[in-house]
């Protein structure tokens, strides 16, 4: 066995923490610059508490809040020219996965230079991004991406039009807050869709081929407490118990992803992302149990081990027969949370079946699917899933 094994961020987990960030950030610099949306992390009294803590230490903050849901290379650019007119020093991502990429690469590109279009794909941004970038802290508001503790951001490439990763191993935040309370604002169905991806992070990493006992570990304990905390937290908002296992779910999930990577479904769902006006989330959560379907003949034992987290069990049965009632519960837990059923609900077209498997093979993700994928194997599965 061989394995790595990279998490170099200082995480910080609990109730309240936001209001630390002055203290735990000034070592870091003197001026921020906070990277968020244009109004959850205002009307939540998010962005308030982090302004007020920041203060408290005497670092001076502007606010960049032009990202949007699916931002691109020039959210991006942007930003970093603001944080230079502005002059600052350190970059504060508050908010979704969006504001956190967008944020990460800011401050790669801050010390790096020129735009971010230079900087897409693995071998791009590993080989021209090799000094440390301005600090990064982040401070996620919702429960999904684990931008947090992963080592890449997805923005939108101008050129072709696709949602895309930047990833370097300096990318990573210097520090990461985790503070429940911030979540207990999210929608029901940011809640759902975050906390299906931040599920499949956890399941796609477990069963990953480049899974390690360390992964495992990690991926399993996050899989049990988003299964049982997401429907509690997308039907009582504030249900703060529910809310702790899915900040801790999400981001255990992450750390386990960023090193074992992920399957078939994050194959898909970019390519979904990148046709579709569709959320990383929502494509991820339609696709998982047809994903787990296709793998399930390879993947069974694993799967199966999911079946200790139900409340109901009948030890006697087969693995294999434990596995199917596991992607029931997955697919009882997707209608129950509101996730539609098929893709044609979710607005995608049987015309771009070709070019969705062609842009799946163009990630990394359908390479780690523990059963090998074939172009036949994603259009059956898209037919399979319409
Ligand atoms: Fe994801």
């Amino acid at each position: 066995m061989e394995f790595q094994f990279l998490v170099p961020v200082k995480i910080v987990f609990g109730q309240g923490k936001i209001k630390e960030t002055g203290n735990l950030c000034k070592s870091l610099g003197t001026r921020a610059v906070i990277v968020t949306g244009k109004n959850s992390a205002k009307k939540s009294s998010a962005l308030d508490r982090l302004l007020e803590s920041l203060e408290t230490e005497n670092i001076s903050a502007v606010v960049y809040d032009q990202v949007v849901g699916e931002p691109d290379v020039i959210a991006v650019d942007r930003g970093v020219t603001f944080l230079k007119e502005e002059g600052c020093d350190m970059v504060i991502g508050l908010g979704g996965g969006s504001a956190l990429d967008v944020a990460k690469t800011m401050a790669m590109i801050a010390v790096h230079g020129g735009s971010a279009q230079n900087y897409f794909g693995a071998k791009a941004s590993q080989s021209l991004m090799l000094k440390d970038g301005l600090p990064f802290i982040a401070v996620p508001t919702t429960s999904g991406t684990a931008s947090e503790v992963t080592r890449n951001a997805v923005i939108k490439n101008l050129e072709n039009g696709l949602k895309q990763s930047i990833y370097a191993d300096n990318m990573f935040a210097k520090l990461a807050i985790l503070d429940p309370d911030l979540t207990l604002t999210a929608p029901p169905k940011v809640t759902a869709e975050a906390g299906m991806d931040a599920f499949t992070h956890g399941l796609e990493s477990y069963l990953s081929i480049k899974a390690n006992p360390l992964t495992e570990a990690l991926s399993y304990k996050a899989v049990g407490l988003i299964f049982n905390s997401l429907e509690r937290a997308v039907k009582n908002s504030l249900d703060i118990e529910a809310r702790k296992n899915m900040t801790l779910g999400s981001l255990i999930a992450g750390v386990s992803f960023g090193n074992a990577g992920l399957g078939l479904c994050h194959g898909i769902s970019p390519a979904l992302g990148s046709l579709y006006p569709v959320t990383h989330g929502v494509s991820n959560a339609v696709l998982l149990p047809y994903v787990l379907e296709y793998n399930k003949d390879i993947a069974f034992n694993k799967i199966s081990d999911l079946y200790l987290f139900l409340d109901e069990r009948d030890d006697h049965l087969s693995t294999y027969h434990k596995a199917d009632i596991v992607i029931d519960k997955i697919r009882e837990l997707n209608n129950r949370i509101g996730i539609p059923e098929r893709l044609r609900e979710i607005g995608v077209e049987r015309k771009d079946f070709a070019r969705l498997v062609e842009l799946t093979f163009e990630g990394r993700s359908v390479y780690n699917n523990p059963k090998k994928v074939s172009a036949q194997d994603v259009y059956k599965l898209l037919e399979a899933a319409y």
